[in-house]
């Protein structure tokens, strides 16, 4: 079976793996980098479980080819702790508003919600709910979801304001 080597950047350190070139990106991930949050949930780009940011955009890792990731930044969920490992504001307000239950899907969403959340203008609920459209979970019901990536969109530009 042909392999390729895969150099990149995840989560602010350049990685280096060898790769076989049917891989997917969730697979290179989670198998050879150890990054759990990936989840596997339908394999076929359908749940978004295995959302990361590729070049600061949400991809279905599970149907990107690891060997489409040569030179690209990716960005999981374990890229949005401290140095120390303490979580960031978004995985506080989905503990907070309690849109965590099995939380097979919440990495998904977190990652997918990103280019909200870093956004400079204030987005509506119907334009969140579009951004994480991709993402399915089967415990919470969305709208405490949705609740959670409205609250750290505001708190953060409430936080620029003051600085
Ligand atoms: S596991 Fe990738 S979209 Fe479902
Ligand atoms: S919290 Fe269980 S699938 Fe979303």
């Amino acid at each position: 079976m042909a392999r390729r080597t895969v150099t990149c950047t995840i989560n602010g350190s350049k990685r280096e793996y060898s790769v076989d070139v049917r891989s997917s990106l969730s697979d290179m991930l989670r198998g050879q980098g150890g990054l759990d949050s990936i989840k596997h949930g339908c394999d076929v780009g359908e749940c978004g479980a295995c959302t990361v940011l590729i070049d600061g955009q949400p991809f279905n890792s599970c149907i990107y080819l690891a060997i489409w990731a040569e030179g690209k930044t990716i960005l999981t969920l374990e890229g949005l702790t401290d140095k120390k490992g303490a979580i960031s504001d978004i995985q506080q307000a989905f503990i907070d508003e309690g849109a965590v239950q099995c939380g097979f899907c919440t990495p998904g969403f977190i990652m997918a919600s990103v280019p909200i959340i870093t956004r400079e203008e204030p987005a509506s609920r119907d334009e969140i709910r579009k951004q994480v459209a991709g993402n399915l979970c089967r415990c919470t019901g969305y709208d405490k979801i949705i609740n959670a990536i409205e609250k750290t969109q505001h708190k953060r530009i409430e936080e620029k304001k003051q600085k």
